[in-house]
């Protein structure tokens, strides 16, 4: 069962579709009709809150102690919905057996929503998991998915602006060496390559040697971006923000090598979407490629 949160329902939402108003002096007849209507009005209602809104619960605001076990603040991106499955099961094949029932040391960079790490949580219980996010709307639906799925493997979520260097991150997060892996999940095309760049300079910083750095999102191969749907896509982010954009798989290991971090397995997911996953080398090791491209 999941714990109990007594938060702030906030707005119900709203679904607005004919509700008939009662008249004066009705006949049984149109009265019958009418409570007809109101009760299949009400039902079709209750399902498409359900439908739209599937952390809907109907019993929120009836009690004036607003005790919810859900709540319109648990955020919900589609597109999370529908990828977090194949993502999880290519982490189920990427990430290492932990040693000494020790549990995997996990960073999320760029959390969002919150609906990936509560997905993840539940299903890779070996790992100990740390969301964060840069922004405070997203870290407080992080906080009601860890509530809601009484996620007892999930850190509570840190404020994390990846482009500041490590050493101005929140404490529990600022020793070297110290993760198993970072997970972004589409963050790359939609922030700046500053983004990116602090992406990778704190993984080589965090990660344990043969660490991993994993990113999932769209990426061009060799300059080659394909097909149609992503060509759009891409135009479309640079048109937000001209410093946005789909990046390319060799851009992410020239900035991988710059930081101990090669480029280690790459997986095709559905929707055209990628995950790479890079590991960072002993440093002897980068030191030796480093010299011999020298
Ligand atoms: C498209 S969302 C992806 C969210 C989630 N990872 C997912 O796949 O659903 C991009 C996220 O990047 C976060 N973000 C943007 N700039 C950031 C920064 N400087 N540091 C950390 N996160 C950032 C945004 O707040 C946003 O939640």
């Amino acid at each position: 069962m999941p714990k109990e949160v007594r938060i702030s329902p906030g707005p119900k939402p709203r679904i607005q579709i004919f509700r008939p108003l009662p008249i004066c002096g009705m006949t049984k007849g149109a009265r019958a009709i009418f409570q007809l209507v109101s009760t299949v009005n009400a039902s079709f209602i209750t399902y498409l809150r359900k439908t739209i809104f599937p952390d809907y619960n109907p019993a929120i605001g009836k009690n004036s102690s607003e005790t919810v076990m859900s709540s319109p603040v648990l955020q919900r991106a589609p597109a999370a919905e529908r990828n977090k499955a194949p993502i999880l099961e290519t982490l189920k094949t990427i990430l290492p057996v932990p040693s000494n029932n020790e549990k995997l040391q996990i960073l999320e960079i760029a959390s969002g929503t919150g609906q990936h790490i509560a997905h993840f949580a539940q299903s890779l219980p070996q790992v100990e998991w740390q969301p964060s996010e840069v922004s405070s709307t997203s870290l407080r639906s992080i906080e009601q998915y860890i509530a809601f799925y009484n996620l007892k493997n999930v850190k509570p979520p840190l404020m994390i602006d990846i482009v500041k260097p490590t050493g101005e991150w929140p404490s529990p997060l600022n020793s070297p060496q110290s993760l198993d892996a970072i997970l972004c999940t589409n963050m790359i095309h939609i922030t700046p390559w500053t983004c990116t760049e602090g992406l990778f300079s704190s993984a080589n910083y965090l990660l344990k040697p043969g660490g991993l750095l994993i990113t999932y999102g769209p990426y061009s191969v060799n300059g080659v971006l394909t097909p149609e749907s992503n060509v759009n896509f891409d135009a479309g982010l640079r048109q937000q923000n001209p410093l946005w954009g789909i990046r390319d798989v060799k851009d992410l290991e020239q900035l991988g090598a710059q930081q101990k971090l090669e480029l280690h397995q790459r997986f095709d997911l559905p929707a055209n979407n990628k995950i790479l996953v890079f590991r960072k080398v002993l440093y002897i090791h980068w030191l030796r490629e480093t010299m011999c491209t020298v």
